[in-house]
């Protein structure tokens, strides 16, 4: 059974999309085409008009680099590296990536953002679960994205924290004015977005849009 079926879908700059539908309809998969970690069996996938479905893995790394970043549910961040290392190797493997292109802001910077600029020698181990999504949100951002895929960003916190985090990430879209796409089963997640996708069965079964 295809994970997708016949989905057409654009992201435009700046826009905060909602990719919203029950465990299985496809979320994490069109997360995952769009930013080119995978690419369909069938049809194509594009960023900024250029063709991502053709191109190897490691090309596709490339492409991402030039402005592509994701937030996974849980935080994955590198368990032996501080909150500072996670986020300034991250600035770095996208600055290679981009033939050396300075980041955006320093890494204490984006960490203080994110309103943690007391525990940049924190050790993941040594964060809260909230903590540790915004560190991964700094380390997004470090990323100088033009996109920003969120994959239920706040799937594994309580919903204070949760609206804490989403409110921080709408702050820096604002700011910064990446895209942004977000994966999520929650209705009030959804609301959020300006446009919200409804996916069921791998297919988009509605579209809304929100004031
Ligand atoms: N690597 C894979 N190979 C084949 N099928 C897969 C693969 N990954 C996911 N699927 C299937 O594709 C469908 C969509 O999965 P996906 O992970 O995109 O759902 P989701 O909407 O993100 O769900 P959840 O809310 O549980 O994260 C499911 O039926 C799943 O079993
Ligand atoms: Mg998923």
């Amino acid at each position: 059974m295809a994970a997708l079926v016949d989905v057409d879908f654009t992201v435009h700059e700046r826009e905060r999309v909602a990719l919203f539908g029950p465990s299985g309809s496809g979320k994490t998969t069109l997360l995952h085409v769009l930013g080119g970690l995978i690419v369909p069996e069938r049809g194509e996938a594009r960023w900024r008009g250029g063709l991502l479905s053709g191109l190897d893995a490691a090309a596709r790394g490339g492409v991402r680099a030039g402005g592509i970043a994701f937030v996974f549910q849980g935080a994955n961040l590198l368990p032996t590296f501080t909150a500072f290392e996670n986020v300034a190797f991250a600035a770095w493997a996208s600055a290679e990536g981009r033939g050396g292109a300075r980041p955006l802001l320093d890494p204490s910077e984006l960490l203080a953002l994110a309103g943690l600029q007391a525990k940049l020698d924190a050790l993941p181990a040594e964060l809260s679960g909230g903590e540790a999504q915004r560190v991964a949100i700094a380390r997004a951002l470090a990323q100088r994205p033009a996109l920003m895929l969120c994959d239920e960003p706040t799937g594994h916190l309580d919903s204070d924290t949760g609206t804490r985090v989403l409110d921080l990430l709408d702050a820096l879209q604002a700011e910064f004015g990446f895209a942004q796409v977000t994966a999520t089963h929650d209705s009030d997640v959804a609301a959020r977005a300006q446009r919200a996708i409804g996916l069921q069965d791998g297919a988009i079964t509605s579209e809304e849009w929100f004031p």
